[in-house]
């Protein structure tokens, strides 16, 4: 997209306190701007990048906790899965949803599904510990991007996979200009009656969007958060993209003091 000069607030408190008023009605507004495209999203991830063995799962940014919880359901609670998100108000509603969903199963011994309120660029977590490592749509929310890919790297096992879902730009000339426009004048507006959120967060998403790298220069990214096998495939169109990389082998982290 083009026609944004300025570069957009992605500071933290800036993203926290837009993500906060907007929780309530995030899942709704999410599933009807997308078409419900994220629930085929999320799960092409989860087949893609999918659980083996019994080491846990890691998903960060996880907002309202549906990849989590897709992947707690997919591991068919046989796997610990934590989420991690920096705004509270998010983690409430995942909380909520892994109660009413999964709590019987986790009360009877399936395995548990945790969120924890942390920072992306800075978890609270052990090296060297979770097979996969997700995150969708959150990775372009991040104030750093490298901070919270080095981490997600960081936090992963050695041959362990990391996934990114997050948008991107479609290459089709006719069906990039619908989506550019969509995006620019079709989805702040809708989204600005629903969300009702003063800082414009709708604005923001196109915004963000049109600024984060996709493709091989997201793909360049991992690579240099010290992936290798970095494959990324587009979904819808190009709409978004999901990006896959292995932590080699042979690298172990030391997990940093005070995490
Ligand atoms: C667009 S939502 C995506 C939520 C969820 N993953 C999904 O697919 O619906 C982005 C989430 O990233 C979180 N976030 C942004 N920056 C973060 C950071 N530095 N650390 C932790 N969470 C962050 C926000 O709080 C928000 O819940």
């Amino acid at each position: 997209m083009t026609g944004s000069v300025s570069a957009v607030d992605k500071s933290e408190t800036r993203v926290r306190q837009m993500f906060g008023e907007i929780s309530g009605r995030y899942d709704l507004m999410n599933h009807v701007l997308s078409g419900g495209t994220d629930y085929y999203w999320r799960w092409w991830t989860i087949r893609t990048v999918a659980p083996s063995g019994a080491s846990p799962i890691l998903d960060v940014c996880t907002g309202t906790g549906d990849l989590a919880l897709a992947y707690w359901k997919r591991a068919k609670g046989a796997v610990s899965v934590v989420g991690t998100d920096f705004t509270p108000e998010m983690l409430r509603l995942a909380e909520n949803k892994r109660d009413t969903r999964f709590g019987k199963q986790i009360a009877s011994g399936a395995a548990p599904l945790t969120f924890i309120e942390a920072d992306t660029q800075s978890l609270p977590l052990e090296s060297d510990h979770f097979q996969i490592v997700s995150v969708a749509f959150g990775l372009r929310n991040v104030t750093d991007t490298m901070k919270g890919l080095n981490e997600m790297v960081r936090v992963c096992q050695p041959g362990g996979r990391v996934a990114v879902l997050e948008f991107s730009m479609p290459t089709n000339p006719l069906f990039g200009w619908i989506y550019k426009n969509y995006f620019r004048y079709v989805l702040p507006r809708i989204g600005q009656l629903f969300a009702r959120n003063k800082q414009s967060a709708y604005e923001y998403l196109p915004q963000s969007v049109s600024q984060f790298p996709y493709g091989e220069a997201l793909a360049n990214l991992m690579r240099d958060a010290g992936l290798e096998n970095v494959k990324y495939t587009p979904l819808t169109f190009g709409i978004a993209t999901l990006y896959v990389g292995t932590k080699p082998t042979h690298v172990r982290t030391k997990t940093p003091v005070g995490n």
